[in-house]
């Protein structure tokens, strides 16, 4: 539940203020254990320190599902039905599709989604530079959301491409209904790829999501800088730390940020209290077993085709094919 927006300092009212983003903050940091979501972190400085992190030593992830896709790009589209349409969720940045593309021939058009309209049209653009005979038809939607496909796409095989384990962020639950709806965003008989991280020994995890250099603890504060400039809080920086630890029994990463003292934060004029070493969990990065992801996938309307991983086994790339005709 929201939490009803209260008495807002008229300066707020002014233009320049997301709504959502502030009730979704408010509703957060009233709740009895209080949390924030991970989808904040992405504004522009946080796109950045997100680079940051898939560069790092510990952050093995981003590396690991780049390599798989280049080892076994061939297999991952040879498994695709000719004249398909490509249809990313969240495309972001389109290095991962890069990978793929060149073995993919015979494809009728890359589809790449994501709420951020310029910056779908500005990828799109160079995109296009590169793999000049490509048809890529963008859609600004919001992919946790069934949404049509461009009406000249209609008879093209559909094949689907969540990397990047960004499955992870969903509880399992809203894990399954996402999965779901892109079976239905992309019909029967549709493929999926997705990438999904694997669970680990505990130390590589605690560590991939606390590095030494700290770039992962200011990519955690930064979401509370944000906070400070967008809803007119005042946060003190240095009252918080970053933690991160892998729960065995939950099967995942949590991020918190940690209050170092007792102290009073205000957002947008409603003053919360934070007890000394009281928290704020702003994230969860689920891991999953092949079988856990498989039997996940199954209950969605997905059924297995072929999983690819890494020689250490740490991540994990699948082929999934629609197998029931979900109604409307
Ligand atoms: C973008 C959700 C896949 O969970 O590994 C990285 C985000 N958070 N380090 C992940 C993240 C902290 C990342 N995902």
């Amino acid at each position: 539940m929201n939490a009803p927006i209260p008495h807002l300092a008229p300066a707020l009212r002014d233009a320049g203020i997301d709504r959502s983003f502030l009730q979704d903050v408010l509703g957060g940091l009233s709740a009895p254990r209080k949390h924030l979501s991970a989808k904040y972190f992405y504004d522009r400085r946080g796109s950045e320190l997100f680079e940051d992190i898939t560069r790092l030593p510990e952050y093995y992830p981003t590396r690991t599902e780049l390599a798989i896709l280049d080892r076994y790009g061939p297999e991952i589209g040879a498994g695709l039905a000719p004249g398909a349409a490509l249809v990313e969720f969240g495309s972001g940045s389109t290095a991962k599709v890069r990978r793929l593309l060149p073995h993919l021939s015979d494809l009728a058009a890359y589809v790449p989604v994501d709420v951020s309209e310029e910056f779908l049209r500005s990828e799109a653009e160079e995109l296009g530079r590169d793999f000049p005979h490509l048809r890529v038809e963008p859609v600004a939607a919001d992919f946790t959301k069934p949404f049509p496909l461009p009406d000249d796409l209609k008879d093209a095989p559909k094949a689907g491409f969540f990397p990047g384990s960004t499955l992870g962020n969903f509880e399992p639950e809203l894990a399954a209904g996402l999965l779901a709806s892109f079976a239905r965003t992309l019909g029967s008989g549709a493929t999926l790829i997705v990438g999904i991280d694997l669970v680990k020994d505990k130390a590589v995890l605690d560590a991939a999501y606390d590095d030494a250099a700290g770039v992962t603890a200011a990519f955690n504060l930064n979401l509370l800088t944000r906070i400070n400039r967008e809803l007119g809080a005042d946060f003190d920086l240095d009252g918080f730390s970053h933690q991160a630890f892998f729960d065995e029994n939950l099967g995942r990463i949590e991020m918190h940020l940690v209050s170092r003292r007792s102290q009073l934060v205000t957002v947008a004029g409603v003053p919360f209290h934070f007890g000394s070493g009281e928290t704020i969990h702003t994230e969860n990065s689920y891991k999953y077993t092949v079988p856990g992801f498989r039997a996940l996938a199954r209950g969605a309307g997905w059924e297995h085709a072929r999983v690819w991983t890494d020689p250490d086994g740490l991540f994990s790339v699948h082929a999934l094919t629609a197998s029931t005709i979900r109604r409307q």
